[in-house]
């Protein structure tokens, strides 16, 4: 086999991110857009002396799961990558992967929940990034082809937010028409470089520019786009005048019009929303799994628990309606004042926020009497080994896993089951449909 070969290829499984997988002579070729049971018609693009890539040239034998009527930039954007599959398909591909996972890397096999399906598979994202670019006079707005930072133009997104685009269309006609200047990334000239926005569920929007200095056109644009949008409630802008690619500078927020934050309601309770505050963006579905995690917790109204990775605590004021006291610990300081702020916003008085890594603060809390349970929904790379350690420890008696990542978790799983627990349930939820990404949340129990 080399590049540029044309192969008949049948398409026997998907690997973790949803491309197609076949063997040629027991050697593995991943094929992009490529679903299970198909036939296709293969070109090699890429070899290395473990695996190939190929692209499909033509689909010899199709798949009754494979979906037609995909958003018109799949192919070119790098936002989302199963849309191919039928959503059933892209259910069932979401499952075995959390289960082929535990098994592959935590060597754990087990019956794996079917996962919770999402309401709203399209125009589910309440948080999205957009960025600019100039072309002949024209300003273009869209995303980056995937693992690139070449821009392609688009006048929709079939997973943001409805009321998103408007704006965005909005914005390029102010900038056209005043002359707005847009960054560009090559020479590093040019003033507009992203916009954010941000929704919550009854669509109320914050919107954040992203520029590299204040200038009095753009302020003179904003206003004008708040007054005309009523559904704008938050205008800010971001400064960042770095070359680099991160979007926002973290000290760079200025706030222009309106309110300085958008409210979210989860499960009744009320949320701050600040430019830079984590909330997960799928604000059905994020409900449907805080929910899960207080099934597992139970009605035991003396529990104490600790909520680790707290965010803005929106697993922890949850929790503080069912349990005794909650413990939210959060690295960033800002989530923390934010996550106090959502405490007295909803007159919680049972839950105390501690600043600082998991790791190191847990420490702290050994000597707490009855630590009934803990909670953890740690970014991405999973949970730290000496946080696990002090968790086992401390003999904690139950164990909610939420997590992001099935690798990491299979990880953490491993170590948390080698160390006395047991694994009770695994229900994965789809957050981020037309995505290979996939949450889930994890009950284990201590073994006597
Ligand atoms: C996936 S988010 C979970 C947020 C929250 N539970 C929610 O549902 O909105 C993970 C959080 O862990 C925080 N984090 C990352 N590493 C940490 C560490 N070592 N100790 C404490 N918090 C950490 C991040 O800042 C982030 O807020």
């Amino acid at each position: 086999m080399k590049l540029g070969d044309t192969l008949t290829l049948s398409i026997i499984d998907y690997d973790h991110e949803g491309r197609g997988v076949a063997k040629e002579n027991g050697f593995p070729i991943f094929v992009c857009h490529a679903l299970k049971g198909e036939v296709i018609k293969g070109k090699i693009e890429y070899i290395n002396k473990n695996y190939a890539q190929a692209s499909i040239v033509k689909v010899i034998e199709e798949s009754p799961a494979r979906c037609h009527n995909v958003c018109k930039y799949y192919t070119l954007c790098g936002g989302c990558n199963i849309f191919h599959m039928d959503y059933d398909e892209q259910l069932r591909f979401k499952h075995d992967m959390v289960k082929t996972t535990l098994k592959r890397i935590g060597n754990i096999d087990f019956e794996v929940d079917p996962v919770v399906k999402n309401p709203n598979p399209l125009h589910y994202r309440n948080k999205i990034i957009v960025p600019f670019k100039e072309e002949n006079g024209c300003v273009l707005s869209g995303f980056f082809e995937a693992k690139s930072h070449k821009l392609v133009p688009q006048d929709q997104c079939l997973i943001e937010n409805e009321h998103a685009r408007i704006i965005i269309e909005d914005l390029k006609k102010e900038f056209e028409e005043r002359n707005v200047s847009i960054y560009d990334e090559q020479t590093h000239k040019g003033l507009v470089r992203n916009v954010m926005l941000r929704a919550n569920k009854d669509n109320e929007l914050m919107l954040v520019l992203i520029v590299t200095k204040e200038n009095i056109t753009i302020n003179i644009i904003l206003s004008k786009i708040f007054d005309l949008h009523k559904n704008i409630k938050s205008v800010y802008l971001n400064i960042n005048n770095k070359p680099t690619n991160v979007i926002l500078s973290p000290d760079g927020f200025k706030h222009l019009y309106g309110d300085k934050y958008i409210i979210e309601d989860i499960n009744g309770l009320k949320f701050k929303v600040h430019p830079n505050s984590f909330l997960q963006v799928n604000h059905d579905q994020a409900e449907a799994m805080y929910n899960l995690v207080l099934d597992h917790l139970g009605n035991d109204r003396k529990q104490n628990v600790i909520d680790a990775y707290c965010g803005i605590g929106s697993i922890t004021l949850n929790l503080a309606l069912k349990v005794n006291h909650v413990y939210g610990i959060e690295v960033v300081p800002q989530a923390i004042m934010n996550a106090k702020e959502n405490m007295g916003l909803n007159n919680i008085t049972n839950a105390t926020f501690i600043c600082g890594k998991c790791e190191e603060e847990i420490q702290k809390l050994v000597k707490v009497d009855n630590v009934d349970a803990i909670v953890f929904d740690p970014p991405r790379k999973g949970c730290d080994k000496h946080f696990l350690d002090t968790v086992i420890a401390m003999k904690i008696k139950k164990i909610v896993y939420v997590s992001c990542l099935p690798q990491s978790l299979a990880r953490d799983l491993r170590y948390l089951i080698d160390n006395g627990y047991e694994l009770k349930r695994v229900t994965p939820f789809d957050l981020f449909s037309q995505c290979s990404h996939v949450e889930c949340v994890c009950l284990l129990t201590k073994v006597n």
